[in-house]
């Protein structure tokens, strides 16, 4: 009997949230509150008086419009339509109307996520925090090591998120859709995939190749969702070990993706500034190059929904653990959910329950 195909992917359409994401660069977030969209809700970025980021959601509880229109005013969030001001908490502390801070401040809100600002990013943790308590953000060593440098590579790409780590999780695609590009058209077009566990994530690495294209790719979790990757570089790129590229990807909303990666190298003293100088003359043109065609393949799928029609090969086996692996964690998570709606069914079961009054022992004849 044919059964109806079930799309597992759709809670994980506009991401999986209780993770930290990048949210913006560091440079696009100064003075003015900015307006952004992650896993597809509005949130507005700003900085306080010390010039920590925070994140919020967009709207103003009094009469809805964008908080981001606003303005930071004295180290308040200050909304442009009738100047109620936030704090850092989301707590209104000010409605000029009213006098300033008053009584009726205590009704207004805005739901806050935890920010913090590394390397270059601001990066929110979009989650549900008394279920899920922000994680420590681990990033990759190699991003803050002295013994690293490179460059940040960011876009956005109208395709679904989930689409962008199938592609991340498949380096067969390499020598094929960038055959045409400087560094990756070397090597065998015919080979098998494998996947080594890895504490937290995996790998997916090519049986019969390593060293010569994109060969391998890990997948982690460590409070964020990334990926680290090597790419063999030829001796016209100047001295030095292989391009290593760690990415992100965050969901914007079901049709939009922001993805940024770190172009990164092991280098010091001057073939640190011949890459750097090489990097900017050069090769970053040549990157750009490639992750276009990235965007084109992948702005060209239809909606995740067609997933439920494709049909894979052995080398997909990368793509097929990526999407286990976040079936995984959305499962662990549902779980944590499902232990606390019914926890809190039991409790208003318990609170709506009459109390019935002991019965009064009739004393025998
Ligand atoms: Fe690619």
């Amino acid at each position: 009997m044919a059964t109806t195909p079930v799309n597992r992917e759709e809670p994980l359409k506009l991401g999986l949230r209780n993770l930290w994401y990048p949210l913006a660069t560091s440079s696009e977030l100064k003075d003015r509150p900015l307006g952004i969209r992650a896993l597809g809700e509005e949130l507005v970025l700003w900085r306080d008086d010390n010039g920590r980021p925070h994140v919020m959601q967009d709207r103003c509880p009094h009469r809805d419009t964008r908080l981001s229109l606003g303005a930071v005013v004295q180290g308040a969030l200050t909304c442009p339509y009738h100047h109620f001001q936030f704090n850092t908490e989301g707590q209104c502390i000010a409605i000029p109307s009213e006098g300033g801070a008053c009584e009726a401040t205590k009704r207004f809100r805005v739901p806050t996520y935890p920010a913090q600002e590394r390397m270059g990013l601001i990066w929110g943790y979009i989650g549900d925090v008394d279920l899920f308590p922000p994680p420590r953000l681990e990033l990759a060593e190699e991003l803050e090591s002295p013994y690293w440098t490179g460059f940040l590579q960011t876009a956005i790409w109208r395709t679904n998120w989930l689409r962008v780590y199938d592609n991340l999780s498949d380096p067969m695609h390499g020598v094929f859709l960038h055959a045409k590009s400087y560094t990756l058209s070397r090597g065998s077009r015919t080979d098998r995939m494998r996947v080594r566990e890895l504490p937290d994530g995996f790998a997916v690495e090519r049986e019969g190749q390593r060293g010569v294209n994109f060969d391998w790719v890990e997948i982690h979790n460590t409070g964020t969702l990334w990926c680290r990757l090597d790419i063999p570089y030829p001796k016209s790129a100047g001295p030095g070990p292989a391009l290593r590229i760690v990415g992100f990807v965050t969901p914007l909303d079901e049709h939009r993706t922001r993805v940024y990666f770190f172009r990164w190298r092991k280098v010091q003293g001057w073939q640190r500034t011949l890459w750097r100088t090489l990097y900017k003359a050069f090769l970053e043109y040549n990157h750009w190059r490639v992750l276009e065609q990235d965007r084109v393949a992948l702005e060209a799928q239809r909606g995740i929904e067609s997933r439920l029609h494709e049909k894979l090969v052995q080398a997909d086996v990368g793509v097929v653990r990526m999407r286990r692996f976040l079936q995984q964690e959305l499962q662990r998570q549902r779980a944590i959910y499902a232990r606390a709606a019914a926890e809190a069914r039991a409790a208003s079961a318990d609170e709506a329950r009459p109390t019935v009054p002991a019965p009064v022992e009739t004393p025998a004849p």
